[in-house]
């Protein structure tokens, strides 16, 4: 397909040199949205009478045909093309003659696509904000079904203080409550049409940009036009949030990976969710949680790429910034990609409650309402800290619990215990006294359950 550009050359391009600079092998999966704005653009011409109303309705009937052609696959996306923009504007012109190539009066292709990414982009975000969404559920399912699971919680990776698995798996809700968060307001800033910038230097002729942004279901209109071509703002920023959301499904991997292994052993994940290995006939693997943190480190990478390739360019337009539509489709198909497999994977896993409760009855995560009590008995908690810390020195070198050291010893440490320390440290009650908003009692975690749902409208 030729250049759109032909007129200024005597020679014909060299192959190496389209190879080199086509990027209809990734800007293709845009022409939905191209075709959509040339025919926004091409209403508005015709309204301004910039072009002749009758054209205008012939270009906007045949970019419609185009486009069921292309959806229904009888018209096939020709890929010696140089980009997706010069495709669709040939085939219109193959198609109406003289008409067609009216449509891109008062344009440039690098207006064109920097609305195209941002069309693109806005219909990615909900996607992702549904995908996200599933997770979020599927978390406050889990966290339901288990809100007596007790387990250890853990600072340094030392048992710490007893919560419940509930508790803790809501806290996954929370960071992706904050990443839902992240994507509106990203898509907010997004959502503001840049056509009318023209190459650069916007148009001298009578445009109606406003009306082509409402058409779009744009919010408003850029304000400068070198910025309007040359603003890749959105793609870092959406590059950035979707960074985060592969920090936190990373991390919530690694525990995965943590516990179901035999050390831990809390959970189980499903068969259709692991895999096996070809010599080692008892393993099971827990292969996705290792990919989803694996993948992590990818789209860190196109983050990295899309901000070295935006920082040294001069205003506006530079042909560099055709490198951020492969960095960003990456980011954005394996966030996607990542969730489609992680949140059945968290579906559908079993939870091992029994051995949460053992392993937090061990560690001595009751120390600290141990110490508590003592406070409640009037002694200073600095005092009761290292009276408590006594008794776990005793416990170990005895090899026992906090629960099953006889009563005399605490009374040895300090005159102020009696047979109450026993209900006192009960793992059950220093979860269901742990009542602040936030904390891991039942209550505490129903109230978070309650607001993840309402964030996510179930
Ligand atoms: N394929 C180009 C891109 O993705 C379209 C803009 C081309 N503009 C130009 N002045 N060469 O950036």
């Amino acid at each position: 397909m030729a250049q759109l550009w032909k007129g200024r050359f005597k020679k014909e391009l060299a192959k190496e040199t389209n190879d080199f600079n086509s990027s209809i092998s990734f800007d293709s999966r845009m022409f939905e949205e191209d075709i959509r704005g040339s025919i926004a653009h091409a209403g508005m011409l015709g309204a301004q009478g910039i072009i002749a109303k009758s054209e205008s309705e012939k270009i906007i009937a045949e970019l419609g045909k185009i486009l069921d052609d292309i959806k229904s696959d009888s018209l096939q996306i020709d890929m010696a093309a140089e980009d997706i923009h010069t495709f669709v504007e040939g085939e219109l012109t193959a198609r109406l003659g003289d008409t067609g190539k009216r449509l891109h009066t008062a344009r440039s292709r690098n207006d064109q696509v920097a609305l195209d990414i941002r069309l693109t982009l806005r219909k990615e975000i909900e996607e992702l904000e549904g995908k996200l969404k599933e997770l979020i559920e599927v978390i406050c399912k889990k966290a339901e079904e288990n809100a007596d699971a007790i387990m250890p919680g853990y600072t340094h990776l030392q048992r710490a203080q007893p919560i419940t698995f509930a508790h803790h798996i809501m806290a996954y809700a929370a960071m992706l409550c904050r990443d839902l968060d992240r994507l509106a307001d990203t898509k907010r800033r997004m959502n503001i049409c840049p056509l009318g910038s023209g190459a650069l230097a916007g148009t001298t002729y009578p445009l109606d940009r406003e009306m082509v942004a409402k058409e779009l279901g744009f919010d408003g209109i850029t304000l400068n036009s070198l910025d309007g071509v040359s603003d890749r703002d959105f793609c870092l920023e959406l590059a950035a949030d979707l960074s985060i959301i592969m920090v936190h499904l990373s991390r919530f991997s690694e525990e995965i990976i943590m516990w179901c292994s035999w050390e831990f052993k809390f959970i189980e994940l499903d068969d259709a969710f692991s895999t096996g290995s070809s010599i080692m006939p008892q393993k099971k693997n827990p292969d996705i949680a290792e990919l989803v943190r694996g993948k992590s480190g990818r789209v860190f990478g196109d983050l990295t790429a899309l901000l070295t390739v935006m920082k040294g360019i001069a205003l506006a337009y530079n042909k560099d910034m055709q490198e951020d539509k492969e960095a960003i489709f990456d980011a954005v198909d394996t966030v996607k990609m990542c969730l489609t497999a992680f949140t059945p994977m968290i579906d559908t896993m079993t939870v091992l409650k029994e051995n949460m409760r053992n392993a937090a009855a061990k560690g001595f995560i009751n120390a600290t309402d141990c110490a508590d009590y003592l406070v409640g008995k009037g002694l200073a908690f600095r005092d009761a800290y290292k009276a408590t810390g006594e008794l776990v020195a005793l416990c170990i070198d005895k090899g026992v619990t906090l629960e099953t050291l006889p009563l005399e010893d605490y009374k040895d440490v300090c005159e102020l215990f009696d047979e109450e320390v026993y209900t006192a440290i009960n793992l059950e009650k220093c979860v269901s006294d742990r009542l602040v908003a936030g904390g891991p009692s039942t209550e505490s975690v129903a109230a978070q359950i309650a607001a993840a749902r309402e964030k996510i409208n179930y």
